[in-house]
């Protein structure tokens, strides 16, 4: 380890929250104090903060900051063994899922498999169905993963639902909270959004196989006091229904891209029941939207089920059953409202 990344993790770690002597840190890496202050610079020079106390000490302020360093120190740990190269550190992009898709364009897509592209911010964060997706700075984490198997993807839908599985445990696991995913990969506690996924695939045009996944998460962390006008009364933010919230964003960036990555190996029909479990949809009565936009073409349904496609079961106020494998279904408001009061209690 270099000296700077020798004083990052004594502050992160050893000294957290007390300032420590810059001869300190001198002696206990063996270097001279010179070399110590010409880290605690670079490190400042690359947005960290670390302020100086009056007795020659040095401190870490920001402790949620999601820096370069921090979340390399954190995925790329003697544990968790991540290569840093396929890191690319953002603090502020247009959308991580488009800077993913670029790389695609440029790379054989193996070579990419495991990617992870994470930002601070983004200035055009998309959603599903062409909507966009407010990403601030401070408020959440914006991550993309690029997901390219040797043997290409021959069920997207896998992709999309064992992401929302593999981000829901995450939340529960950090968070103690109870999480839900509104089909197809929304994931919501206490009645609110906290998490949107977009998965989006590269096709191979010659071959017409579906070469990698790009898997955009973005989770809100805390609340924010200038939500765009669409998303007021939708959005929510997980640490508002957390046990704990002590989770930095780098640990929470670390753990998701981990669980993501990992849940692909695992058996296909017992993650499917997990989605099928932590849905919260099933039994409700929904409003079907089948065209995005088209305000004629909605009607209402019951969920009564989700198929081992994930496709998602209604019952029409006919009787007839139909399996929905794309579009959008929002619950009726007043059913969102019983959800809150039914986990509150
Ligand atoms: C949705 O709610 O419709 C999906 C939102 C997905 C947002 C994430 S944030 C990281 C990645 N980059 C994007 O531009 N979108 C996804």
């Amino acid at each position: 380890m270099s000296t700077k990344e020798l004083v990052l993790d004594y502050l992160m770690h050893e000294s957290f929250g007390t300032a420590v002597s810059g001869e300190f840190l001198a002696e206990n890496f063996h270097v001279s104090r010179t070399a110590v202050w010409k880290a605690v610079n670079a490190l400042r020079n690359d947005g960290i903060q670390i302020a100086g106390t009056p007795n020659g000490g040095y401190l870490l302020c920001d402790t949620d900051m999601l820096s370069e360093q921090i979340f390399k120190k954190e995925i790329c740990s003697e544990q968790n063994d991540f290569p840093p190269e396929k890191i690319h550190f953002f603090t502020q992009i247009d959308s991580t899922n488009s800077y993913a898709k670029e790389l695609l364009s440029k790379k054989n897509p193996l070579e990419l498999n495991g990617t992870i592209i994470l930002a601070e911010s983004q200035t055009a964060g998309r959603g599903r169905l062409g909507r966009t997706f407010y990403s601030p700075e401070k408020n959440g984490i914006y991550l993309s993963i690029i997901y390219s198997p040797k043997e290409g993807i021959s069920n997207p839908a896998k992709i999309t639902a064992f992401s929302a599985v593999a981000v829901t445990r995450t939340l529960k696991k950090l968070y103690g909270v109870e999480v839900g995913i509104k089909w197809v990969n929304d994931i919501f506690a206490g009645g609110k959004k906290i998490c949107g996924i977009l998965t989006e695939g590269i096709t191979n045009f010659e071959t017409g196989r579906i070469d990698a996944a790009v898997i955009g998460i973005g989770i809100n962390m805390k609340a924010s006091s200038e939500l765009p006008p669409e998303v007021i009364g939708i959005a929510g933010d997980i640490e508002s229904y957390a046990k704990n919230t002590d989770i930095t964003r780098s640990c929470l960036a670390t753990n998701v891209a981990l669980a993501v990555m990992d849940i692909f190996d695992e058996d296909y029909y017992s993650v499917m029941a997990e989605y099928k479990k932590s849905s919260i949809l099933i039994g409700k009565q929904v409003t079907v939207h089948p065209i995005i936009g088209d305000d004629k073409s909605t009607y209402p349904a019951t969920v009564i089920d989700i198929d081992e496609n994930a496709a998602l079961i209604v019952r029409l106020e006919d009787g007839c059953i139909k399996h929905l494998s794309s579009g959008e279904v929002s619950l009726h408001s007043d059913l969102q409202k019983a959800d809150v009061l039914r986990e509150d209690h």
